[in-house]
């Protein structure tokens, strides 16, 4: 009996430690569970975050996809465009490329054979021509220099009409406006920038000259202002002109086989008149039937002419041009302004040779010169392009002499 009651108590006593047991793991279980609940709630609302986040990049792409969608529909008509627009340069410069001269071509000196209208000798000997060649060789041996760029351009100021010219007198600094393409006036500035200071052009001073300019192919050298005056005939004169005692000092005629401009493309330009380190020179066309550009050199004190050339440069779609050192620069254009560009060279002392001779190009501005005028002492060309007037700075290289 009392084994049996041991028993018993034992058996309770185990059933109660077995239940206490399954307690304790229900408990255990219990709270892994909710542990585990949290945790998925937590998952839960990241997933729903990460589907919020998802459904606004999916949206935003949505836009960049519609945004790159119109830019590349809109790169397409672009390029469209500019393929027109490429097409249609082509075209031109092929129409340039089958008027105008071959490329950049530097030409012998090639003496014209003296007319007897200009008063000069009768054709010389093989000897004499070598001697001439080498006093001339030796008269430039200090001015060695060759266009080699344009460094940069400079729009001063825009005034007076399409066509005109504007010149720097390298001497007294001051600076000439010849406003259009005729008349008595000029007007003078006492320098550059009392020039692009002034309003339109008034404040200033003009000058009244005794005779009508013809075209802007005029020049201003050390105090003289040279002018071209056009007679009823074919005939123009060079007129030297005092600026400080305001009287003319004296004229030159020209006698021309007909009526014709230097260059195609600025039929007002009768004759053009180009001051460099060397002198004064006159660029003009002997006649209507004569094709290129011809070349004097002139005694800036007697008006005399010292010599000439043929500079085989062709006056077709010619716009302008300047001596610079002795050198020819002829610049060319097309009739519907595009780029100016200098496409042909002469050096009267055949020393730029063709390899040096540049191809270049004025910085792109649709427009169309006037004038280009240079100044010796500043290594400058004072430009008239459609009414603007603009400076450009050139760079200059050592001729190689031979
Ligand atoms: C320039 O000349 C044109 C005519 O050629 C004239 O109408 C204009 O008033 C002139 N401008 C100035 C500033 O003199
Ligand atoms: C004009 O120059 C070209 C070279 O550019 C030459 O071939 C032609 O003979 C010249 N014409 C005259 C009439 O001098």
């Amino acid at each position: 009996m009392k084994t049996l009651l041991l028993l018993l108590v034992s058996a309770a006593w185990t059933l109660t430690g077995a239940q206490l047991y399954y307690q304790g793991l229900m408990d255990y279980l219990e709270n892994r569970l909710l542990a585990i609940e949290d945790r998925m709630q937590l998952w839960h609302d990241e997933s729903h975050r990460y589907h919020t986040e998802m459904l606004d990049f999916k949206k935003l792409t949505a836009e960049v996809m519609e945004g790159l969608k119109s830019d590349h529909s809109s790169l397409f008509k672009d390029l469209e465009g500019a393929a027109v627009r490429v097409n249609r340069v082509e075209r031109e410069m092929d129409y340039v490329e089958a008027q105008t001269a071959p490329r950049a071509c530097a030409n012998g000196a090639d003496k014209v054979v003296e007319q007897d209208a200009w008063g000069l000798e009768e054709s010389r000997g093989e000897e004499e021509e070598d001697e001439e060649w080498e006093e001339l060789h030796s008269r430039v041996s200090d001015c060695v220099e060759i266009l080699s760029g344009i460094r940069s351009v400079k729009i001063m100021k825009r005034v007076g009409s399409p066509k005109g010219m504007w010149t720097r007198d390298p001497r007294s600094s001051k600076v000439y406006v010849f406003n259009g393409t005729s008349g008595d006036a000029v007007l003078q500035f006492s320098s550059v920038r009392d020039f692009s200071r002034s309003v339109g052009v008034g404040g200033s001073g003009t000058i009244r000259l005794p005779s009508e300019w013809s075209g802007p192919g005029s020049a201003v050298y050390n105090g003289y202002l040279y002018y071209i005056k056009q007679d009823a005939g074919a005939d123009v004169h060079v007129v030297k002109y005092d600026l400080l005692s305001g009287s003319v000092s004296d004229s030159a005629m020209f006698p021309l086989e007909s009526q014709a401009s230097v260059y195609s493309l600025n039929p007002e330009t009768v004759a053009d008149l180009a001051a460099d380190d060397e002198g004064l020179w006159l660029l003009y066309a002997s006649g209507d039937s004569e094709p290129n550009i011809s070349l004097a050199k002139m005694d800036a004190a007697t008006l005399d002419i010292e010599q000439i050339w043929d500079t085989r440069c062709p006056r077709e779609n010619a716009e302008a041009a300047f001596v610079v050192c002795g050198t020819v620069y002829v610049v060319y254009n097309t009739r519907l302004a595009s780029r100016s560009r200098v496409q042909c060279v002469f050096d009267v002392n055949d020393v730029v040779i063709s390899e040096e001779a540049p191809l270049l190009y004025f910085p792109r501005r649709y427009g169309a010169h006037a004038s280009l005028k240079y100044n010796p002492e500043e290594r400058q060309l004072y430009g008239w392009d459609d009414g603007y007037q603009i400076i450009y700075r050139l760079t200059m290289k050592r001729k190689l002499l031979g």
